[in-house]
């Protein structure tokens, strides 16, 4: 299944046209504005082209002619230097109001933290508030202006620059080695909205996706306690379980509950809440699972999990245990 697909399953096609959040919202008003401008020089300039082309044609008699030769102007050169001038000075500081208006956006008493970690080539997401960790699939509570719950995101790279960019909740933010950037969203319609690496990271960077799920307040409650919630023990799939914590699974991997607690790779504890594998290259089924965990390049070629070289005995208990991680 090609990543179009995978994505194009979740929701429609992103655009920064389609704003539901307050930043996404004054974007699209700036780039409204910028659009105007243009528009407004591209008819004088092509309106002038055109006069000039039809009105000075050549016409017959012309021939072996010139016309009336022009050696400078004070008047248009001054006209043409200082007019483009003054519009750019005008879409500098309106776009910088607005990005300032956007960063120095106060964080209300009410806002939830989270800090997002970009990974060759997936996204770490942690609420240190709430205890959860997670990956690819973002969850926010939606934010009415009686009460507003705006999210506000720490973005931090365990390796190279990635970037952090839903484009119909917030611009995008470079996410950087070293550094902790910050955005925030503050999503007015629940949903499901895709986002998108935008800064070039290896090959896998086109399949670094993810979601932000936009729930209501009581749904985003339900969510955090199922998410808060360590595995459950069953009884049936212990020998997946025992076969998970005796092979390489848990050094990367955490499945809260057991001993497993690597943090090289995502958190398993709640993998089966999740649509996607691999950061949205494919649809979270019991094949594409099994799939994944035989030879994950099978599905994502580049993804720096190996292949894991079990039995098939041994990857139908596997995956029949990470089937029961809910
Ligand atoms: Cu991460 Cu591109």
């Amino acid at each position: 299944m090609s990543l179009m697909l995978a994505a194009a399953a979740i929701a429609p096609t992103p655009s920064v046209f389609a704003p539901v959040s307050t930043p996404a919202f004054a974007i699209r008003e700036l780039s409204f504005l910028v659009l105007a401008i243009v528009t407004v020089i591209f008819v004088i300039v092509a309106g002038l082209t055109v006069y000039a082309i039809v009105r000075y044609r050549r016409r017959p008699g012309d021939e072996g002619t010139e016309p009336p030769q022009v050696y400078g102007s004070t008047q248009i050169e001054l006209a043409w230097t200082v007019v483009p001038f003054l519009i750019v000075i005008v879409l500098f500081l309106t776009t910088a109001r607005y990005i300032f208006a956007i960063e120095r956006h106060a964080v209300p008493a009410e806002a939830l933290e989270i800090t997002v970690v970009g990974n060759q080539w997936w996204w770490e997401i942690r609420y240190p508030g709430l205890g959860i960790v997670t990956a690819n699939e973002l969850h926010v509570p939606v934010s009415d202006a009686a009460r507003p719950t705006p999210t506000f995101i720490t973005l931090e790279s365990a390796d190279v620059i990635h970037s952090f960019w839903i484009p119909q909740l917030a611009g995008k933010t470079d996410v950087i080695p070293g550094q902790r950037n910050r955005t925030w969203v503050e999503p007015r319609t629940p949903g499901t909205y895709v986002g998108q690496c935008a800064e070039f990271c290896g090959v896998q960077h086109a399949g670094m996706l993810l979601t932000v799920t936009v729930h209501s307040k009581d749904d985003f409650a339900r969510w955090v306690a199922a998410e808060q919630s360590v595995a459950a023990d069953v009884p049936e799939v212990r020998a997946g379980r025992d076969l998970f914590t005796s092979v390489a699974c848990i050094s990367c991997h955490t499945v809260r509950g057991t001993p497993a607690n690597g943090v090289f790779g995502p958190d398993l504890t709640h993998v089966m809440s999740r649509a996607t594998l691999g950061a949205g290259v494919a649809p979270n089924t019991p094949e594409n699972l099994r799939a994944w965990v035989n030879d994950p390049a099978s599905l994502k070629p580049g993804a720096l999990m190996p292949a894991m070289k079990l039995s098939n005995d041994q990857l139908d208990k596997l995956v029949a245990y990470l089937a029961t991680l809910r």
